[in-house]
Order: C-alpha cells, then sequence, then structure tokens
C-alpha cells in the first residue's frame, strides 16, 4: 500500500499519455506551447505499462487516462487492453474531450475501459467555439451520445467562466440529469498557461445560482473523489470542485504521471520525479522507488486557497487536470 508523510493512502494513478490536444480551451492551452514533447521522449504504451504494473502491484486500484487528448493517441485501446488483462478489476477510466469519441466508443469499452469524463461547458455551439477556439460542440455530444450508447459511464466536468458559460450552468445541468450523466463544476484553477481573461465562478456564486432554481441538500465528501456533492429533490446528484477551500487536499488520493515518464504528486506544483529511465533499463526496483519516493514527497496542499492565493505554473494539459 503506498501511503504518504500525511497518511493519505494513494490509489489513484493519473497517467497523461499524450499532452497533444485538438482544443485550445481558454482555461487549458488557449495557445498552442512553443514546442511539444519530442515523439521520441514520449513512453511507449508498452514502457507505461510496465510502470501500470508496478503501480498496481504497490497498490494502485484506479487508473484514468488523460492528456491534452488522449485519443490523438493511435491504438489507444491496446494499452487499455493491456492494463485491463492484467488486473481486470482495476477502476479504468478516461478523461477526454470527446470529440473523437464517435467511432471509437465502443473499441475502448470492449479493450476494458470503464467510465469516461468530458468536459461539457456549454450547449451553445458559438460558446464552444469560443472556449475551445473550434467549432467543437457537435462531435462532442455525439461522442457523448456514443459513449452511452455503448455502455461507458460518462460523468461532465463544466468550468463556469463569468461572461462567458456561467448563465448556462442550469441548462448543462438538465442536459446531463436527462441523460443519467453525473456533473461536476469545477472552480476555475488560475494557472500561468491560461488565459489572462478567464474568471472563473466560485463555488459559493455557483451555489447561489443553482438555489435559486433547485432545493437540494448537502452530502459533503463521499472519500473517493474530490467533489462536494449535493443531491436534488428528485434525486439527481451533482458536484463541486473547489480547490480553492482549505480543506480540499484533505483526502488527496493521487499521483500523475506525464507521457514522458515524471511522476508528479501535486497538480498545483512543478516538482516531480523521472521514472523514465529506470522504465526504459527495465529496472523495476528502481522504478518503484521512484514511486515511492514521490508518495513520500507528496505535499500536504495546493496554494491555490488561503490569503496566499497563488497561480500554479503546472500546465494541465501537460497532467491532464
Ligand atoms: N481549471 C479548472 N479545470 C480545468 N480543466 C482543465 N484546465 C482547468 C483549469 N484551469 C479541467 C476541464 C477538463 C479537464 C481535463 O480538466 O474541466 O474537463
Ligand atoms: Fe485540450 Fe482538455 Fe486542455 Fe481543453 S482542457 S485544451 S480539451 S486538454
Amino acid at each position: 500500500m503506498l501511503v504518504d508523510s500525511y497518511e493519505r493512502v494513494v490509489d489513484y494513478l493519473r497517467v497523461s499519455v499524450t499532452e497533444r490536444c485538438n482544443f485550445r480551451c481558454q482555461y487549458c492551452m488557449p495557445e498552442k506551447p512553443f514546442s511539444w514533447v519530442p515523439k521520441e521522449n514520449l513512453l511507449s504504451f508498452e514502457e507505461l505499462f510496465e510502470f501500470m504494473k508496478i503501480a498496481i502491484d504497490e497498490g494502485v486500484k484506479k487508473i484514468r487516462i488523460t492528456g491534452g487528448e488522449p485519443l490523438l493517441r493511435a491504438d489507444l485501446d491496446k494499452f487499455i487492453s493491456m492494463i485491463y488483462t492484467y488486473e481486470p478489476s482495476i477502476d479504468l477510466a478516461m478523461t477526454t474531450n470527446a470529440y473523437l469519441l464517435k467511432g471509437t466508443a465502443q473499441k475502448l469499452k470492449d479493450a476494458g475501459l470503464k467510465r469516461i469524463n468530458v468536459s461539457i461547458d456549454t450547449l451553445k455551439p458559438e460558446v464552444a467555439q469560443q472556449i475551445a477556439q473550434k467549432d467543437v460542440l457537435k462531435n462532442v455530444l455525439q461522442g457523448v451520445q456514443e459513449a452511452l450508447k455503448v455502455g461507458l459511464k460518462v460523468k461532465a466536468n463544466m468550468v463556469p467562466m463569468k461572461g462567458v458559460n456561467a448563465d448556462e450552468i442550469i441548462d448543462v445541468l438538465e442536459y446531463c440529469k436527462k441523460y443519467e450523466i453525473s456533473i461536476r463544476f469545477i472552480e476555475y484553477m488560475e494557472n500561468s498557461f491560461a488565459s489572462k481573461e478567464v474568471k472563473g465562478l466560485k463555488s459559493d456564486e455557483l451555489l447561489k445560482l443553482l438555489r435559486e432554481k433547485y432545493e437540494f441538500s448537502d452530502d459533503g465528501f463521499d472519500g473517493s473523489s474530490p467533489s462536494h456533492y449535493f443531491t436534488m429533490k428528485d434525486g439527481y446528484r451533482f458536484g463541486i470542485i473547489e480547490p480553492y477551500k482549505d480543506d480540499f487536499c484533505k483526502q488527496c488520493n493521487r499521483i500523475r504521471l506525464t507521457a514522458e515518464g515524471n511522476l508528479i504528486p501535486c497538480l498545483y506544483f512543478d516538482e516531480a520525479m523521472s521514472i523514465s529511465k529506470s522504465i526504459k533499463a527495465g529496472d523495476i526496483k528502481a522504478a518503484t522507488e521512484v514511486l515511492r519516493e514521490v508518495v513520500r514527497t507528496k505535499p500536504e496542499k495546493n496554494r491555490w486557497g488561503g490569503d496566499d492565493a497563488e497561480v500554479s505554473s503546472r500546465a494541465f494539459y501537460e497532467t491532464g487536470g
């Protein structure tokens, strides 16, 4: 079992398979980075899988594939299938912008994928164009529908932004409710790569807007997710992710691996240790040591909240959020 120095059990690994993305979301990657990680520096699926096996053997129970946009990496279903075959009980999920899901959802499901998280920031084509800087909405919604059809569990993320999509929180919630998709509203996390114009809605503002329309109870946290949950009268549950709140990091159970093999203990900080050399050399012992060390050095909390609130210099497209 992997336990950090604040007694948090780390059993959730997020693995980014590429930092590349076909969207240019304002809150994440508004401009193409100066350079991408050279292809030869990416770990192959076989190499990534070597590390997945170590992580599973050390106690990881949940693996989420992220990007950038993970579906830009060819043959992703083969990677999923490798993990699934090694340990079918792994909670195997993926975060995707859904643009390429149409036509691939079935293959991913058959390979062993159980769940996906998609961004549904708006239901208006022109707002989607404004956020992602590309005409994406039709493909995204078709992708979501196909995922539901093939039996993948779907959760949606919405980042409400003032003057952009904040007036759509009810519409997006209703869309999700209709299709039994669980929605999580995410407070915009300031980072130095995002567009300077983005102004996120804080959870108090969001709750005020939702209360004007609905009655709901506060369920608190359920332990396995960073989301604060609420249940509406008809039983529909939605979540809010509040990284600015002081106790947000208390139950953090995750670490992140980038596509070039940097293991990151916290989304906020730049600190990382590479597993690339040991994995490429087939040195399982050394890679295991790096994993244990990263868990040991996991910081207590991020610095988004509190009086000394800061902007993170870690790119979300490198870590998949
Ligand atoms: N703040 C909050 N959420 C973000 N995401 C990406 N960048 C940010 C940010 N700066 C979330 C999006 C997307 C997921 C990959 O990460 O909701 O769905
Ligand atoms: Fe791409 Fe996701 Fe970042 Fe948008 S949030 S640019 S879809 S990685």
